[in-house]
């Protein structure tokens, strides 16, 4: 029988936004059993089904009073930063002549403003312990587009870029920054784009046969690159733009004849 491992994040500190989300929700349970003292920033003021011990902040990423009031709130309680998780996001499921200017602005101002901010923000805490480990989301949808999702598709393709070009700027201060761009996760976000669909479970069906892998993916499988990314042994890895997707984007469409 071999002996548990240590907790690996131990003494690490770490913000997670959208924490209370589905995927944040899964991302905060395994930083913190991994050890992490574990934040999660929400614009819900409901922690949701987070464990206990993840401290619970209210802030809209999209304002900057918001993130820094987070910011200075752990700086005073834990004079550290090591881990930022930026999963806070929303989708519109509109093509661009459909999107209204506000919907477009707001997209944006929380999937992209909101990662730059937590960044901008987050850096001199990480830089004051010597450095630490950013994951940002993008999506497969910042590669190649679903039909009905326009705005959604430019905000992970801007994420993307932003996380090389921080990757670029601050590997020198031990700061690595890297994306993770799942593709179907089963998360309220993913039951919200089922639910716009007339035939749900021939929909559900179809989704599972174009994965390779033969499902969609769940929140802890996300959890899982998160743990990596976060932690020593990704100690080389920054700068990417890691696809969590089941074989999804590997395999050319196959025609059903
Ligand atoms: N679920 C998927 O299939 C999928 C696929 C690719 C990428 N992603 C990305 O993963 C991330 C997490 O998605 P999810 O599926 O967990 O979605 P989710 O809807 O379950 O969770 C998103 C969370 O973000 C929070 N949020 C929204 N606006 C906010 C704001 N202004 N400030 C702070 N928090 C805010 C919501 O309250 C929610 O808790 C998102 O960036 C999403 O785009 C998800």
């Amino acid at each position: 029988m071999s002996a548990k491992s240590p907790a690996s994040l131990s003494g690490r500190v770490a913000l997670v936004t959208g924490g209370v989300g589905g995927i944040g929700t899964a991302i905060c349970e395994r930083l913190s059993a991994e050890g992490a003292t574990v934040y999660a920033a929400d614009i819900s003021g409901d922690p949701g089904s987070v464990p206990a011990q993840v401290l619970h902040a209210e802030c809209d990423v999209s304002s900057e009073a918001s993130v820094t009031n987070v910011m200075q709130r752990i700086n005073t309680e834990q004079s550290r930063l090591d881990i930022l998780v930026n999963a806070a996001g929303i989708e519109i499921e509109k093509t661009v002549e459909e999107t209204s200017l506000e919907e477009w602005n707001r997209i944006f101002a929380i999937n992209v403003t909101g990662t730059f901010l937590t960044c901008k923000h987050g850096l001199a805490l990480m830089r004051q312990v010597g450095g630490g480990s950013i994951i940002n989301f993008g999506s497969y949808d910042g590669f190649i587009a679903d039909p009905g999702l326009a705005a959604y598709c430019a905000t992970k393709g801007a994420v993307h870029a932003l996380t090389r070009a921080l990757a670029c700027d601050h590997g020198p201060d031990n700061i690595r920054v890297n994306a993770i761009c799942p593709g179907y996760i089963d998360t309220p976000m993913l039951q919200s784009f089922f639910g716009s669909s007339g035939d749900i479970d021939s929909l559900k069906n179809e989704v599972r046969r174009v994965h390779p892998i033969g499902r969609y993916g769940t929140p802890e499988d996300v959890a899982n690159l998160v743990n990596w990314l976060a932690g020593d042994e990704a100690r080389y890895a920054s700068g990417q733009l890691w696809v969590l997707d089941g074989g999804l984007t590997a395999q050319a469409q196959q025609m059903r004849l």
